[in-house]
């Protein structure tokens, strides 16, 4: 709970985020990545952070090989057990922004107002909600560690898009179609919207 914290003081900084972001020569944001597992949201997510390291931009992936094996390696798949996930992924993302870096994450983040406290923790200004709308039929055919079919024998439960909800982006600041571009144009699309982003900031 939060009463813990009342009795804990702000230490204020003598360097600013602006200064670090002057500093990179790069503006921090988070590209929050939402969609269904197979929905090809980790292959984006690494091609585009290769392709922002290139362009020579510091950018770092928070996906389930990283969180879910640490941080968050005491968490399940409830309901709750998702928005815990979230929150702390959120909270890094905002401590990872705020030291100057560019936040790529990969979580299926199914619950709108579990995605909406994420945007509230990380700033609105430094938040994109990016929606990879792989229909779940093409997940499951794509099958990639055989969990959609080990959820159809119910050899898992509580598997989203089977029997666990996916609430799709209503207003996404980006729309992912992966089964109808390849994951190349896919990034130059995100690219691009990236840099149309920042002009107008
Ligand atoms: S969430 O909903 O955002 O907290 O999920 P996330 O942290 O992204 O973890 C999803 C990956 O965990 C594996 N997995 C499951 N996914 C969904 N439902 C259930 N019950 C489940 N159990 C295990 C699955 O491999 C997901 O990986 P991705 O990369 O999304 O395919």
């Amino acid at each position: 709970s939060s009463d813990h914290a009342a009795n804990i003081t702000r230490e204020s900084s003598l360097v600013s985020r602006h200064e670090r972001e002057l500093l990179l020569g790069q503006r921090a944001q988070t590209l929050w990545f939402t969609g269904l597992s197979g929905s090809g949201k980790s292959t984006i997510a690494k091609l585009l952070e290769r392709e922002l390291t290139d362009d020579g931009r510091l950018c770092y992936i928070l996906d389930g090989d990283n969180i879910r094996h640490g941080l968050n390696r005491d968490l399940g798949f409830s309901a709750d057990d998702r928005k815990e996930n979230i929150r702390r992924i959120a909270e890094v993302a905002r401590l990872l922004n705020d030291a100057g870096v560019i936040v790529i994450t990969a979580f299926i983040s199914p619950y709108r107002n579990d995605r909406a406290m994420a945007r509230d923790i990380i700033g609105i200004d430094s938040f994109s909600e990016l929606y990879v709308n792989t229909p779940v039929e093409v997940c499951e055919a794509r099958d990639p560690k055989g969990l959609y079919k080990k959820a159809r024998l119910g050899q898992i439960t509580d598997f989203t898009g089977i029997d666990a909800p996916y609430e799709a982006p209503k207003e996404p600041a980006f729309v992912v179609e992966t089964a109808q571009d390849t994951p190349e144009t896919c990034v130059d699309k995100i690219m691009a919207f990236m840099k149309a982003r920042e002009s107008t900031r």
